[in-house]
C-alpha cells in the first residue's frame, strides 16, 4: 500500500466522536466485515455522541470502495 496513503488514513478520523480512524475502518473491513453494522460492530465506530450522523455515509463509502 502506498505509504502516504497509509498514513492519511491513521490521520483521518472517520468517526469523530468516538476518535476511529479511517485505517482501523479499512482493517475492520479486511477482516471481514461487510456491512455498516459489522464495521460498527467491530470499531465501535457511530456510538459516539452523534450516534453516527457525522460518521454513517463515511463508513458506507469505505466499504464501496473494497
Ligand atoms: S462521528 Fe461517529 S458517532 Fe459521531
Amino acid at each position: 500500500m502506498d505509504k502516504n496513503i497509509d498514513i492519511m488514513d491513521k490521520l483521518t478520523k472517520v468517526c469523530i466522536c468516538t476518535g476511529i480512524s479511517r485505517a482501523t475502518i479499512k482493517k475492520a473491513i479486511k477482516n471481514g466485515a461487510k456491512t455498516l453494522q459489522e464495521v460498527q460492530k467491530a470499531t465501535g465506530a457511530g456510538s459516539g455522541s452523534c450516534k453516527g450522523n457525522r460518521c454513517t455515509h463515511k463508513i458506507e463509502e469505505l466499504l464501496k470502495e473494497q
